[in-house]
């Protein structure tokens, strides 16, 4: 049986190339490609190309060359079929079951496709050629839309009275058009009417470019007529599901980092006119997790940017505590919040694009931020509202999924409570002191060892871990990032550990290229041995620990940082030397 086109596209269009394959590859980018060692072959030097704009991988010393689903199966050892499963489950995609339910549905999705494609057409000719469109035409120069902006998003003009109804029913039968949605029918009339009389439409595409659905905006602000009006939700158009313009701005995501998410279909055109074109609306509801993990497959960074009145501030705060559930380590979500009533599409218009990139940098803040400053401008005084405050911050941070960013955010809004309790921290902090002395007790275990240094008790329990469990740090990688050993023994073993980043799965450390006596001393030396192997299956286990001895690693890299500043500072006086202590202080402390 075949898998229809559509299907397929579907997962390549929600797949990059370099998602599917830095599961298993290690990719480094290059300009427009990514590189990494061949997993078709045991290599030193990275011969093994990605390149997401073109959709393929190419290895260049097997001359192995394919997309996303020659990829697995090759790699996986899979047959078609079970690619495709593997692939529309990352994708995050029903399976597809050929059943006959499946069949006809495929029938009705084409027949609904050439309907919203037919319409969406016709109603853009009318726009262009109908006399009676003067007023739309008008009206979108006006907001300072050119012929071409119109025609980028295929906007249309739904006329009073012409009913393109008829025209549809001479091709396709009633029900499949009613499912739609475009016509709903009049009692009084006896008749099917569309649904977006005398009105501008924006289609709403799927992110592989087929229209599925319409907004539509009337001309004259009237207290009696919505504004906007969407098409209702269909079998094939699910507003929380779907993104306006994602097909067009998924395709920037192999040139840049972030996408801007705003609430309305002008300020996608209005910031796209501008020159950002990395931009997606969402439909007229609240913001979904589901439209995040959506972003979140071709960008790291979502910059939500609503309206800057209260209804704007109201709706990215609950956006803000919908979401925040899915962040993840190599994600991030923030907000832009724009001040004097102006929607992005004004601010755009009137700073320009500069400007916009400017304020981005500048005013935007991360959501555990803007969370906890919400809470804590709703909080006062007295010990009950800042009882509450603490509880809601807490219950925040207990919903998120990734247990890293979890224990991070929980962490990172308790540091900022306990500033509310300036008199219990006292006695706390003198109960426990940080680093040095934790070091130091570990250093008494080693009396036999004298000369090590402090650090380098910590750096063999580190690389302790690396050689017990690679399968784990294969899967958890990230963690080693910017972690640096400062004993140039370990520095050695460590060097060669990353090497060897690939063959992890694989790792046997009698094979590495170093002397044995290195790895004899971490096994040897390292106090959190009989922790582990007491725990040797407790994988989350195992991570907390790791991950309390690179965040040891780090402070001492911060308190080496400092004293050698604190030295410097003692000879400069400079302020830019006094603000970058304070500046790693800070960060001492909020780690
Ligand atoms: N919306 C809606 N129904 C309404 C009002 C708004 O579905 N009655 C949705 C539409 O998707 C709209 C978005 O919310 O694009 C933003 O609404 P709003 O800020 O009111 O519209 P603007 O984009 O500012 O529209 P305009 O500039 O055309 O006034
Ligand atoms: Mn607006």
């Amino acid at each position: 049986m075949k898998y229809p086109k559509e299907y397929l596209d579907e997962i390549k269009n929600r797949l990059k190339v370099s998602t599917v394959v830095s599961k298993t590859v290690k990719l480094k980018k290059r300009g427009k490609e990514f590189v990494g060692l061949s997993p078709f072959k045991t290599e030193k030097t990275p011969s093994f190309t990605v390149n997401d704009e073109k959709e393929f991988y190419h290895c260049f010393s097997t001359s192995e060359h394919g997309n996303i689903f020659d990829f697995v199966m090759k790699t996986q050892n899979l047959r078609f079929g079970e690619a495709v499963k593997m692939l529309s489950n990352l994708a995050g995609m029903q399976p597809y079951t050929f059943s006959k339910q499946d069949e006809e549905r495929e029938k009705k999705w084409k027949l609904y496709k050439s309907i919203c494609k037919n319409f969406s057409e016709f109603y853009k000719n009318e726009l262009f050629k109908n006399e009676k469109s003067y007023q739309a035409k008008n009206y979108l120069k006006e907001r300072g839309l050119s012929g071409i902006d119109v025609k980028n998003f295929n906007l249309g003009f739904v006329t009073e009275d012409y009913d393109y109804y008829e025209n549809l029913k001479k091709d396709f039968d009633d029900k499949i058009i009613k499912d739609t949605g475009l016509f709903y029918f009049d009692e009084k009339k006896k008749k099917f009417i569309s649904r977006f009389r005398n009105r501008i439409i924006f289609p709403i595409n799927n992110i592989s470019g087929d229209v599925i659905g319409f907004g539509g905006r009337i001309l004259d602000d009237n207290k009696n007529l919505a504004k906007y009006i969407n098409s209702p939700e269909t079998p094939f158009f699910k507003k929380g599901s779907n993104l306006y313009n994602l097909d067009k701005a998924r395709k920037l995501s192999n040139k840049l980092e972030d996408v801007y998410l705003v609430e309305g279909y002008m300020d996608v055109i209005s910031l796209s006119k501008n020159g950002i074109e990395n931009c997606v609306a969402n439909l007229g509801t609240a913001l979904t997790s589901k439209q995040i993990q959506i972003l979140n497959q071709f960008y790291n960074h979502i910059i939500i940017c609503f309206d800057g009145d209260q209804s704007g501030y109201k709706a990215a705060l609950r956006a803000a505590e919908n979401i925040i559930d899915e962040l993840k380590p190599d994600k991030k979500i923030s907000f832009l919040l724009l001040e004097d009533n102006l929607d992005p599409d004004n601010y755009v218009n009137k700073f320009g694009k500069e400007n916009f990139i400017e304020i981005t940098k500048q005013k935007s803040i991360q959501i555990h931020k803007f969370i906890f400053e919400h809470y804590l401008s709703q909080t006062n005084e007295n010990p009950s509202s800042k009882a509450i405050f603490e509880k809601k911050l807490r219950e925040i941070a207990s919903n998120i999924q990734d247990s890293f960013v979890k224990k991070y955010t929980l962490e990172y809004f308790l540091q900022k409570v306990s500033d509310l309790t300036p008199n219990i921290n006292l006695k706390f902090n003198k109960k426990y002191k940080t680093f040095p002395k934790s070091l130091a007790k570990t250093k008494s275990y080693f009396n036999e060892t004298k000369s090590l240094r402090s650090f380098e008790i910590k750096e063999f329990s580190f690389l302790y871990i690396l050689i017990t469990k690679p399968k784990l740090i294969y899967e958890n990688f990230h963690l080693l990032d910017n972690v640096k050993l400062y004993s140039d023994e370990n520095k050695q073993l460590y060097n060669e550990i990353l090497n060897q980043s690939e063959n992890l799965l694989n790792l046997n450390v009698e094979k590495l290229d170093i002397d044995k006596s290195l790895i004899s001393r971490v096994t040897n030396y390292a106090s959190v041995k009989h922790i582990i192997s007491k725990n040797l299956n407790d994988n989350e286990k195992i991570l907390e620990i790791l991950m309390e001895i690179i965040q040891d690693l780090k402070n001492y890299e911060l308190e080496q940082r400092i004293s050698e500043l604190e030295s410097k500072f003692s000879q400069d006086f400079s302020e830019k030397t006094f603000n970058e202590i304070k500046e790693l202080k800070k960060q001492q402390k909020i780690n």
